[in-house]
C-alpha cells in the first residue's frame, strides 16, 4: 500500500489530535499542521508555535504548513521551522475560504500565475543552503479548472518535494464530485511526485485510487480518516472497539486539560463526531443525545454507549 498522509484540517487536526491519533492508529506516515500564517511581524502566534513544538510532535513525522503570499515572510518562516529540525515545509495553495482568498492567499493566489511564479522563484533562491524541501498542496484554480494548465507549468519549473492535488476549484469548496479528469491531467503531466487528495473515505476508495494512479507517491486523507480513524486497523472488532474508546477518552481528557468550559470542549469534540457518526450508523436517538449534551460527564457516557453498540467493521 502507498504512504498515507493525514490531511491538515484547521481546528480539527491540532497537535493534540495528531499526537493521540498517532498513539492509537498507525495509518499515516506523515501528519501536516493546519496552516500557519507568517506575516510582517515575523513572529508566530502562541497557537502556531505549539503546532510546531518539537515535544508535541515527537515520535512522528510532521510537516508544518504555511499560508502566505509574500516570499520574504515565507522564507523567514522556513528558517524558523528548519531551526527546529523540520526538513519539509508545505505551502497551502488550496484554502477556499473567502477571507483567505480575498487576501490573494490559498487558492486565491492561483489566480495570479505570474506572481505565483515570481514567488516560487524568490523562495527557491531564498532557501538555498537551508536543509529544507518544499511541497505544495494545491487546488486546480479559482474559477475554472482550465487555470490548472498554466499553474502546473509553473509547478513543473521548481523541484517540489511533492505536489498534493485536491482536484477541485476554489468555488467548489469541498462539495460536489472531484474533477477526476483534471487529477488525471496532474498525474500525467506533473514533473514532481504526486500525492492524491480528495474524497477517499473507504478501503475500496484507497484501492481504486492506488490502481488508477500506480505511480503516485502517496494518498492524503482528511475527512475519511477523521470519520474512521480505525480505517487501516487490521485487528479484530473487539480490540478496535476498545482502542476507539481509549482514543476518544484521551482526546476528551486532553482537551479538558487545555480548554476551559464544557461548552468549548464539547464544541471541539462534536466537530469530530460530525465526521465519525455517519459511518457508525448509531441511530437517530444517539445522534440527538450527542448533539444536545452540554456536560462533559454526560458526553463521556454517551460516547462509550455509542461505541459499545455499533459495528466498526464498515470500512
Ligand atoms: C474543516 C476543514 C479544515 C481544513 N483546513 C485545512 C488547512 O488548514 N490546510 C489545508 O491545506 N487544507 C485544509 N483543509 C482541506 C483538507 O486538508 C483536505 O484537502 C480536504 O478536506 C479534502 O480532502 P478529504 O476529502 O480527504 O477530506 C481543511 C478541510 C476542512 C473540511
Amino acid at each position: 500500500m502507498k504512504s498515507i498522509y493525514l490531511a491538515p484540517m484547521e481546528g480539527v487536526t491540532t497537535h493534540i489530535y495528531r499526537r493521540i491519533f498517532n498513539k492509537y492508529y498507525k495509518g499515516p506516515g506523515k501528519f501536516f499542521t493546519p496552516f500557519l500564517s507568517p506575516n510582517q511581524t515575523k513572529s508566530f502566534q502562541m497557537k502556531e508555535l505549539e503546532e510546531i513544538d518539537n515535544e508535541k510532535n515527537a515520535g512522528m513525522t510532521t510537516v508544518p504548513q504555511l499560508l502566505c503570499s509574500n516570499a520574504e515572510h515565507f522564507i523567514w518562516a522556513c528558517k524558523e521551522i528548519t531551526a527546529r529540525g523540520y526538513k519539509e515545509v508545505n505551502f497551502n495553495l488550496g484554502c477556499p475560504s473567502n477571507t483567505v482568498v480575498t487576501k490573494k492567499k490559498g487558492s486565491g493566489f492561483l489566480f495570479y500565475p505570474d506572481e505565483l511564479d515570481a514567488f516560487f522563484d524568490a523562495v527557491f533562491t531564498g532557501i538555498e543552503g537551508l536543509n529544507v524541501s518544499i511541497s505544495v498542496k494545491t487546488r486546480l484554480g479559482k474559477h475554472d479548472p482550465k487555470e490548472f494548465v498554466r499553474i502546473l507549468e509553473i509547478y513543473n519549473k521548481y523541484p517540489l518535494k511533492e505536489l498534493i492535488v485536491h482536484p477541485r476549484i476554489q468555488k467548489d469548496f469541498y462539495k460536489g464530485e472531484i474533477r477526476r479528469e483534471w487529477l488525471d491531467h496532474a498525474y500525467e503531466n506533473s514533473k514532481n511526485p504526486i500525492c492524491i487528495n480528495g474524497d477517499i473515505y473507504t478501503r475500496e476508495d484507497v484501492k481504486n485510487t492506488e490502481e488508477r494512479y500506480p505511480d503516485a507517491e502517496a494518498l492524503m486523507l482528511g475527512r475519511g480518516l477523521i470519520a474512521r480513524p480505525y480505517l487501516f486497523d487490521e485487528g479484530d472488532v473487539l480490540k478496535d472497539r476498545e482502542r476507539f474508546k481509549a482514543f476518544n477518552a484521551e482526546l476528551l481528557d486532553e482537551y479538558c486539560k487545555r480548554m476551559s468550559g464544557d461548552f468549548s470542549i464539547l464544541c471541539k469534540l462534536k466537530e469530530l463526531w460530525f465526521y465519525m457518526l455517519p459511518p457508525l450508523n448509531a441511530g437517530k436517538e444517539a445522534e440527538k443525545r450527542l448533539k444536545k449534551t452540554t456536560k462533559v460527564s454526560e458526553y463521556r457516557c454517551i460516547v462509550n454507549e455509542i461505541i459499545e453498540s455499533v459495528a466498526l467493521d464498515d470500512r
